[in-house]
């Protein structure tokens, strides 16, 4: 069984990405695994003068993050990069300087957009920000969704179209968490 935190990179209330995040929990390959899901709305914006004294909610996902075997990020994409509420989130966690929560997580990244491209540049720049972060991120599969009906139901799950291909991701990711995990 491992613990994952999820950070979910949108504040939006109904975002398709927690929605899609929630769903993810209730696949077959998550059963058994723990999944908390970060509270990053709640962060202040980062400033470097607070690095000595990190507001609650700060030390509260650091906490999080430092308790998890794995790191799911689920997010949207926004003007072809990630949103600034998951950077502000990655840089708080990041500090202070030598105390990085994220360090040797393995991580998962997917994301759902309305755009075509279902934030796949979002990604592209996650994956540059982890990389010096030091985390280890599952490579292949990936996982791009383009939202729209059908691909969750009304009860919150996969639908049956996308149900195999993200069950298939899932288990890649846990397998990845199981085999980096420190
Ligand atoms: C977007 N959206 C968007 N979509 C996309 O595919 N590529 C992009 O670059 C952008 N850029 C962008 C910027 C801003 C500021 C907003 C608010 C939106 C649309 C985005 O996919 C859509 O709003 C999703 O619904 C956002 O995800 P959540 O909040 O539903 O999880």
């Amino acid at each position: 069984m491992s613990k994952i935190a999820i950070i979910i990179g949108s504040l939006r209330e109904g975002s398709y990405n927690r929605r899609l995040a929630e769903a993810l929990t209730r696949l077959p390959a998550a059963q058994g695994h723990d999944f908390t899901f970060a509270q990053i709305g709640a962060l202040p914006l980062y400033n470097q003068d607070d690095d000595d004294d990190q507001a609650e909610p700060v030390m509260a996902l650091k906490a999080l993050v430092s308790g998890s075997d794995g790191v799911l990020f689920v997010t949207p994409e926004y003007n072809r990069s990630i949103p600034g509420v998951l950077k502000n989130a990655l840089d708080h966690a990041s500090r202070p300087y030598g105390q990085s929560a994220w360090a040797g997580k393995p991580a998962g990244i997917t994301g759902v957009s309305i755009g075509a491209i279902g934030t796949a540049l979002a990604q592209q720049h996650l994956r540059n920000i982890l990389a010096y972060l030091d985390m280890p991120t599952l490579g292949a599969p990936e996982a791009f969704l383009q939202w729209k009906d059908g691909l969750l139901n009304d009860d919150g799950t996969v639908g049956a179209q996308s149900s195999e291909f993200l069950n298939g991701w899932m288990q890649a990711f846990l397998d990845y968490v199981d085999l980096h995990s420190v």
